[in-house]
């Protein structure tokens, strides 16, 4: 997401500052900022698009001042222009955040009713007009930020500098990273350690609901009741590139363990437990549209293509719509049959892929609606489709995609339940355990991770001189296994094929002898006995079977070479945690066989031709 640093000491520090921006950049972001306090007054520079421009800006028109917080901005609510970049100044108060404000809605409906004048469409303003109106009500920044943070819901790490406060940066963290750190004489903080590493590897990371007083070689942090805690700082011994992947040695590994992460961001906000449905504001569709739609068409390519064919099972199975999923390099070939009733459903990471920004634009002149689902914030599809979900992933640095596609999966289901209750198909008490079952998502996506990672090393240890791998998979396991597949493909450049495992004996059962690992996808579903013929089928020809199922599976442990386990879940859900462990496969293999894991060769990350 995007990049915080900040600075309290004694030398000038707005070159400083912009300097930490950078050692943020590969981290992805499409604006960028500063705010700095002179003694007497803050001086904010923003700047969209390449970091440079804020360089310039700054080459110009240079900040006096030891005081300081800067900004990388990756848009999630707003555009990502210099309005919406952040420090956000609001009278005497400049803030920065990274996080999802959940009630940003309600937020900006109280402050406009109480007189204040908001600029911008982030909910990032919002904050520093709450903090702003504490501090006219009388409050001392520290208390003004707190009071603040007591409005909030979702996710945030804040740095804030006030007019009235010179030499001081308070801070607070909640769900985002924040660490703070001494150099020298001076005080640091940012939300990444790589940010500090040349002035300190001396810092504590902040824990959530803890806040910190910066200030000219002073660190001071408070617990979430408001007292000093006295916590000792930790030696950082990673070097610099190690820190820019958290200490992971791909970013391709760094992402497939932010997944639990990754889907907190995509529901924040969207779940509503106590009705057992979802918040349909975001989706931007008109609730009649809901009604009225006769057919859906999903167009997307590679792994969004397979979270799309995710997406029609749900909006079939759980909204009776009809529903047709295509590449949308085939769709837009053939002259489709597309109109007025219809729904097209744009599924594109980047939001920038050709193919299906042209099927999607195609489409909506022939009078269907287009909805996007989308990770890119304004991106071309966002900009072009009549509304656009979110995916709020965050940046993807791998060529390969792993967090975006499980988020994905995530917002179509999120689609498909709200899609459902508005057409009266989906009942109550199904939507309710639906909306319970994504609230345990993500930690049962940290725990397969951890559980899985060692398990999974040793079999791509094992199997990584295989000349073909086969995945099979049933139902909603198909598109996982097409998505294992194209992973290890992709990344280890070993030949694979994803199945589907009713499929096999119509002609890949030809491949299966004694030299071809077979991945059965295979967790306990509607479909689980027949895949179990399948994976007899693939044994007695001698195939090297490892299947994914669900926890406590003994019966297929016994007839497989190896299991990997995941958790029990609803059978929507299983795809999200099967994928993983064949994500991490892909990955193993590829680190064993020493590719390029996050710049596969020919491959690029936004596909912008056709
Ligand atoms: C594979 C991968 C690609 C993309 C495809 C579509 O790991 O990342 O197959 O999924 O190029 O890209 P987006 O989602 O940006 O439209």
């Amino acid at each position: 997401m995007c990049g915080i640093v900040g600075y309290v000491g004694s030398e000038p520090c707005a070159r400083l500052l912009y300097e930490g921006l950078q050692r943020l950049e590969y981290r992805g972001y499409d604006s960028a900022g500063l705010a700095v306090h002179d003694g007497t007054e803050i001086h904010v520079l923003r700047a969209a698009g390449k970091i440079e421009r804020l360089g310039r800006a700054l080459a110009e028109r240079p900040l006096p001042g030891t005081t300081g917080i800067g900004h990388t901005r990756w848009a999630t609510h707003g555009r990502p222009n210099e309005t919406n970049a952040h420090p956000h100044r609001v009278d005497g108060v400049a803030l920065v955040h990274n996080g999802i404000i959940e009630n940003h809605v309600e937020l900006r409906r109280r402050l406009t009713a109480a007189g204040a004048r908001i600029q911008s469409e982030t909910d990032t303003e919002l904050v520093a007009h709450l903090v702003a109106e504490r501090m006219r009500g009388g409050l001392d920044l520290l208390a003004a930020v707190r009071a603040a943070l007591a409005e909030l819901r979702g996710a945030y790490a804040l740095a804030v500098l006030a007019r009235g406060e010179p030499g001081r940066i308070v801070v607070a963290k909640s769900g985002s990273p924040l660490v703070v750190g001494l150099a020298g004489d001076a005080a640091v903080c940012a939300s990444d350690v790589p940010a500090l590493l040349p002035w300190t590897r001396d810092v504590l990371a902040l824990e959530d609901g803890e806040m910190a007083v910066l200030e000219r070689a002073s660190l001071r942090v408070y617990g979430p009741d408001g007292r000093a805690v006295d916590r000792p700082l930790r030696r950082i011994d990673w070097s610099p590139v190690m820190a820019e992947k958290a200490g992971f040695k791909h970013f391709m590994l760094k992402e497939i363990f932010e997944q639990p992460r990754a889907i907190e961001d995509t529901l924040r906000g969207r779940l509503d437990r106590a009705a057992g449905d979802v918040h349909g504001d975001e989706i931007g569709l008109d609730p009649a549209l809901a009604q009225s739609v006769e057919r859906v068409h999903l167009v997307a390519c590679g792994t969004s293509h397979h979270a799309a064919m995710l997406g029609r099972w749900y909006i079939e199975r759980l909204a009776r719509v009809a529903a047709n999923v295509e590449l949308a390099s085939e769709f837009r070939g053939r002259d489709p049959v597309v109109g007025p009733r219809d729904l097209v459903v744009a599924v594109s990471q980047s939001g920038e892929t050709i193919d299906t920004l042209v099927a999607a634009r195609e489409a909506r002149e022939r009078g269907a609606a287009v909805l996007g689902v989308v990770n890119v914030v304004d991106s071309a599809i966002a900009r072009m489709a009549d509304a656009t979900f979110y995916t709020h992933a965050g940046p993807e640095i791998g060529v390969a995609s792993t967090k975006c596609f499980t988020t994905q999966i995530v917002a179509l289901l999120l689609f498909a339940i709200w899609l459902g209750r508005r057409r009266g198909t989906l009942p109550a008490a199904r939507a309710a355990e639906l909306v319970e079952g994504l609230a345990r998502l993500p930690a049962q996506v940290h725990e397969t991770l951890r559980a899985t990672r060692q398990l999974v090393a040793n079999l791509a240890r094992r199997h990584a001189d295989a000349r073909d791998v086969l995945f099979l998979g049933r139902g909603p396991s198909y598109p996982v296994a097409l998505e294992g597949a194209l992973k290890l493909k992709e990344i280890s450049y070993v030949h694979a094929e994803g199945y589907a495992a009713g499929e096999m004996k119509h002609g890949p059962i030809a491949l299966v002898d004694a030299s071809v690992p077979v991945f059965v996808v295979a967790p306990r579903d509607a479909s689980y006995e027949r895949v179990m013929s399948n994976l007899e089928e693939a044994r007695a020809r001698d195939g090297r079977v490892v299947a994914i199922v669900t926890e406590g599976d003994e019966a297929a442990a016994r007839r497989c070479e190896a299991v990997v386990e995941v958790p029990a879940c609803a059978e929507e859900l299983s795809p999200v945690l099967t994928v993983l462990p064949l994500q991490l496969f892909a990955y193993f293999v590829a680190d064993h066989k020493g590719t390029d894991v996050d710049q596969p060769r020919n491959l690029a990350k936004t596909v912008t031709v056709e």
